[in-house]
């Protein structure tokens, strides 16, 4: 592909983006996929002035990321219905000068789930944290089926919030991170917290665990996970919903659909290019 005067510019927007890989698969499937265009990485401490650059500069697409999805839902022109219901955007698409705000972390969770866990219709679902990136969550669970979730918080007025938010779609029943009796009774333990990512702590005591499976929504093994595993359980990190939201993206924004294997192959470094 040669860059031209019709080159198309894609780009995600957040801060920090030192480690994201967003720029290396959305530009390695647009190769693939021979669509003329270009993703780069806008670490930005203005969100903003960034999505008023998306229309003075045609940039076509966008991801944002941590921490601009709650600024950026109330920044753009139209909300996705699915969207609106999480309150939080990922994606914009850039129609003509009008942006379209969607979320496609509960479609990237969604295929996760779909991709991990057997039977999860009947399984107990218990989700840790109560920030932005849990209610992509809980409402992924509501529309994969599910009607009764638990939710655990280290703050129970943020576990609340949440609690409201979603009672018209799913109950969910909140606690604190040592609540034994929801964690005990539990099959599916998913974390939604940063801790452990940069150390070596656990949201939750680890005896919790055994006999459960566990999924992260980091695409990066956190302390939670690598423990998990080290006593047997299946344990999961968030790279197939890293891959799932990219490829729900891409799609809104080029109709197009990359093949998720290879992208898979391409950030665990096995590919030969
Ligand atoms: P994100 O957008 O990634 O969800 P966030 O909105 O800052 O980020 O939310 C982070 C979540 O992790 C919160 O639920 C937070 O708990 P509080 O609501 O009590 O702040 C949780 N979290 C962060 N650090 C934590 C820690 N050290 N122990 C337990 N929970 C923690």
């Amino acid at each position: 592909m040669f860059i031209d005067t019709k080159t198309q510019l894609f780009g995600i927007f957040g801060h920090p983006l030192s480690h994201s890989l967003s720029p290396r698969l959305h530009s390695f499937m647009f190769k693939q996929l021979d669509v003329n265009a270009v993703y780069l990485a806008f670490e930005t401490d203005n969100v903003e002035e960034s999505l008023r650059a998306v229309k003075t500069l045609n940039i076509q697409g966008v991801n944002i990321t941590i921490p601009y999805k709650e600024i950026a839902f109330k920044l753009v022109d139209i909300i996705d219905p699915d969207a609106d219901v999480v309150g939080a955007i990922n994606t914009i698409k850039n129609n003509n000068g009008v942006l379209y705000g969607y979320n496609t972390d509960y479609l990237g969770f969604m295929d996760m789930v779909k991709l991990n866990i057997d039977n999860y219709k009947n399984k107990r679902f218990v989700v840790l944290g109560a920030g932005g990136a849990a209610k992509a969550i809980v409402y992924g669970l509501y529309k994969l089926g599910l009607s009764n979730i638990g939710l655990l918080n280290r703050t129970i007025d943020k576990a609340k919030l949440i609690q409201a938010q979603f009672k018209n779609y799913v109950n969910i029943n909140i606690g604190n991170l040592n609540d034994s009796t929801a964690l005990l009774s539990s099959d599916v333990i998913i974390n939604c917290t940063p801790v452990g990512l940069n150390d070596n702590q656990t949201p939750i005591d680890i005896k919790y665990i055994d006999k459960k499976e566990v999924l992260d929504i980091i695409y990066k093994d956190s302390a939670l996970i690598l423990k998990a595993k080290k006593r047997g359980c299946k344990a999961v990190n968030g790279m197939d919903m890293f891959i799932g939201q990219a490829f729900y993206s891409f799609k809104i924004w080029t109709g197009l659909e990359f093949d998720r294997q290879l992208a898979y192959k391409l950030l665990k470094g096995n590919l030969i290019l």
